[in-house]
């Protein structure tokens, strides 16, 4: 028995997402050792979460019983410290930075209005959007994955109500030009979320240019760079008249404790954040350098590759086999059937990828 009837029907129009492969999903399906497998398909820090973190979960397991402030003002005052805007610009989210886009979706969407989403990008985005009733409008990027400013505000109509941006973009990796956002902030009535989850990767962020438009949010989280991705932790910096509406919509306690202190303990270790930034920085040169295909240059903790004539299916399967976690990246929107998402590794996992993509392109 079910009854369908009940569900609202904007449901029903939305594709299931995609997540990246688990360890457990491989190690079950092709029969591997889980001890034995990298996983390089979901942008996770592999030298994993600070010491300093870990500590802090361990100290606040006892005080589980407690709820944690409903604001997560602590976190929020070490964020402040962090990203150098006033704690009054900064919510703190759970879960993770995809709860920070429920919430501004419950906040803003109603039926019929329109999101702007700039493809292939983050598949996301739309999901809470259509959830509220809301309507998807895609723009292709160009063929180097740059978006074209005119080309998102051509597209906005008297029911936008968000524009997405990512940067660096997932899967492209590459970064959004200051004055292409400048743009798009001062011409669209809409307001305008700039995704940084890869930010520490990268050479440019736009925390500074909040305080300077009444309709810019920036998206953060710790599941990158910080290695916390199991705690669901994000942040949100956005102008003050929307953070107190957005308080209004928000669930309360949506940052659990121990997440709360481990976030704070993970911004205090600087040298943490520091290896985990010049790992990347790193990996993702050796593998642009040396894996035989087409690679793109990228801010992030990732590499897009492109395997034509191969299909990206196919390689990810032979990697699959070989206990290599990779993402196919057809499953995102104007991303085509031959792209290959790779998460920087440590070195010697990074060798082995290398090595592996090497023994494909030789069949
Ligand atoms: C661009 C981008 N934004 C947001 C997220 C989601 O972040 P969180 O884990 O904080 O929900 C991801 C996760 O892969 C991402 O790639």
């Amino acid at each position: 028995m079910s009854r369908p009837e009940l569900i609202k029907k904007e449901i029903f129009s939305i594709a299931e997402y995609v997540p990246g492969k688990s360890i457990e999903e491989i190690s079950e399906g092709y029969g591997l050792d889980p001890a034995t497998i990298i996983k390089l398909g979901s942008n996770e820090n592999p030298l994993g979460p600070s010491p300093a973190a870990v500590a802090a979960l361990i100290r606040e397991a006892p005080r589980a019983n407690l709820y944690p402030s409903a604001d997560a003002r602590e976190l929020r005052v070490a964020l402040s410290k962090y990203t150098g805007l006033p704690v009054s610009n900064i919510v703190a989210a759970g879960p993770g930075m995809d709860g920070l886009l429920d919430g501004l979706c419950r906040l803003l969407i109603e039926k019929g209005d329109e999101v702007i989403i700039p493809t292939p990008t983050f598949a996301y985005y739309e999901l809470p959007a259509r959830a509220c009733g809301g309507k998807a409008v895609f723009v292709a990027r160009e063929a180097d994955y740059s978006v074209d400013p005119e080309k998102v505000l051509a597209l906005e109509s008297e029911r936008t109500k968000l524009i997405f941006l990512c940067s660096p973009n997932n899967p492209s990796g590459n970064t959004l030009p200051e004055k292409d956002l400048r743009l798009i902030l001062e011409k669209t009535k809409a307001l305008v979320f700039v995704d940084e989850a890869y930010v520490e990767f990268s050479d440019r962020n736009f925390a500074s240019l909040v305080p300077e438009y009444d309709n810019l949010i920036v998206g953060r989280t710790f599941s990158k760079v910080f290695g916390l991705a199991g705690l669901r932790l994000g942040y949100g910096l956005m102008p003050e008249w929307l953070l107190r509406e957005y308080m209004r919509a928000a669930t309360p306690f949506n940052v659990s404790l121990p997440a709360l202190k481990a976030g704070i303990a993970a911004l205090s270790d600087k040298e943490h954040l520091q290896k985990s930034i010049e790992m990347a920085r790193e990996g993702r040169k050796v593998l642009g350098d040396t894996l035989p295909f087409k690679v793109y240059p990228s801010q992030a903790n990732f590499v897009l590759v492109d395997v034509f004539p191969l299909k990206s299916k196919a390689v990810v399967e032979a990697l699959l086999k070989k206990g290599i976690i990779v993402r196919s990246c057809d499953s995102f929107r104007d991303a085509g059937d031959s792209l290959i998402r790779v998460t920087v590794g440590t070195p010697e996992q990074n060798e082995k990828v290398i090595e592996a993509f090497g023994v494909v392109k030789r069949l």
